[in-house]
């Protein structure tokens, strides 16, 4: 038998990643105590799971649309709202952390959670741009803590980047492999480095297509054209920011380029700072390269 039995998670953060994370592991059964500021906003990421929840329904379930009912009824029972992390994992097998990436924040969180979590509580991050190291530090929990990345949409994308740093052990890395297949995902492993995989090679593609587009090499309509006809990406590069948001794009950039300070592909864009600047954060906002009506 398994050291870790993850029955009971709990997800931090309802955004776009945090609302997936919880959505994908009530799919699987497991119950999910998902924590929001506020009970508006919960009440904002609740409505969002629905939405998500109908797409996959209508797909599992199109000849039998009463069997789709159930399923969203039944797994939007298992996702209890809360607006209190420390209360909310007192139970929990698992604790997933998706909150903004600001290490202060996330300190200061994981030191309460540290105190208030059963010994045997495995805390993952979802960062995808601070070092899991770093964040663990402030824990007593280093040997029971790591990544476990998704990517956007979560419902969708089969990807799970499960990190591990030196400090973590074993049984808590076959702990979160085995329950990043239990909620449907493929799992792929990846020491604490920045960006791990996936994004260690899609932050210099985007930024070196923005720097082309800048250039007046070609308009970012054939940049995205070429990269989904020529490449087989299922979106361009201009496509893929406004669906992940402008505001992540300049975020991102910004804390490459203070981690690579010399390198030029990383400073600051131009265009996405306009953008940015204009409240031109991409789909969420109806317009950023493209303008979505
Ligand atoms: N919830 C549930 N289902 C969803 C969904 C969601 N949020 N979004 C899309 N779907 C489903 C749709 O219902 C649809 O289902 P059917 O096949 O049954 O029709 C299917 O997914 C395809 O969707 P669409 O027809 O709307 O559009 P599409 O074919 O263009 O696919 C996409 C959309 C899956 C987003 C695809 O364009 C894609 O894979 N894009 C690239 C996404 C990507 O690269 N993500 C990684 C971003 S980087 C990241 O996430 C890292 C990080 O650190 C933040």
């Amino acid at each position: 038998m398994a050291k870790y039995a993850i029955k009971n998670v709990t997800v931090i953060g309802g955004g776009l990643m945090g609302s997936g994370i919880a959505q994908v592991t009530a799919q699987a059964g497991q119950n999910v105590t998902l924590v929001e500021v506020n009970a508006d906003v919960l009440k904002k990421t609740e409505a969002s799971i629905a939405t998500s929840l109908a797409r996959v329904a209508k797909k599992l379930y199109k000849d039998k649309p009463s069997d789709g009912e159930k399923f969203i009824a039944e797994t939007r029972g298992r996702i209890k709202g809360s607006t209190d992390p420390v209360e909310s994992v007192k139970q929990a097998d698992l604790v997933v952390e998706a909150i903004i990436e600001n290490i202060d924040i996330k300190h200061k969180l994981f030191k309460d959670l540290d105190a208030a979590a059963p010994p045997s509580t495995l805390f993952a991050s979802n960062t995808s741009s601070l070092s899991i190291g770093e964040i663990a530090s402030v824990t007593n929990r280093k040997d029971r803590f790591g990544g476990l990345h998704f990517f956007n949409p979560v419902p969708v994308m089969k990807l799970l980047e499960v990190i591990r740093t030196p400090e973590t052990s074993e049984e808590t890395y076959q702990a979160f492999m085995a329950w990043g297949k239990s909620i449907g995902k493929v799992c792929i492993t990846c020491k604490d480095t920045p960006g791990f995989v996936v994004n260690r090679l899609l932050v210099p593609y985007m930024a070196e297509a923005v720097r082309m587009y800048e250039r007046g090499d070609a308009s970012f309509e054939d940049i995205d054209i070429a990269m989904k006809l020529g490449a087989g990406y299922p979106m361009g590069p201009f496509e893929l920011s406004d669906y992940t948001g402008l505001d992540l794009s300049k975020h991102i950039m910004e804390g490459w380029s203070a981690k690579y300070p010399d390198e030029p592909l990383f400073k600051p864009s131009a265009v996405i700072n306009k953008l940015v600047s204009e409240g031109k954060f991409g789909r969420k906002t109806g317009e950023g390269f493209y303008k979505y009506t």
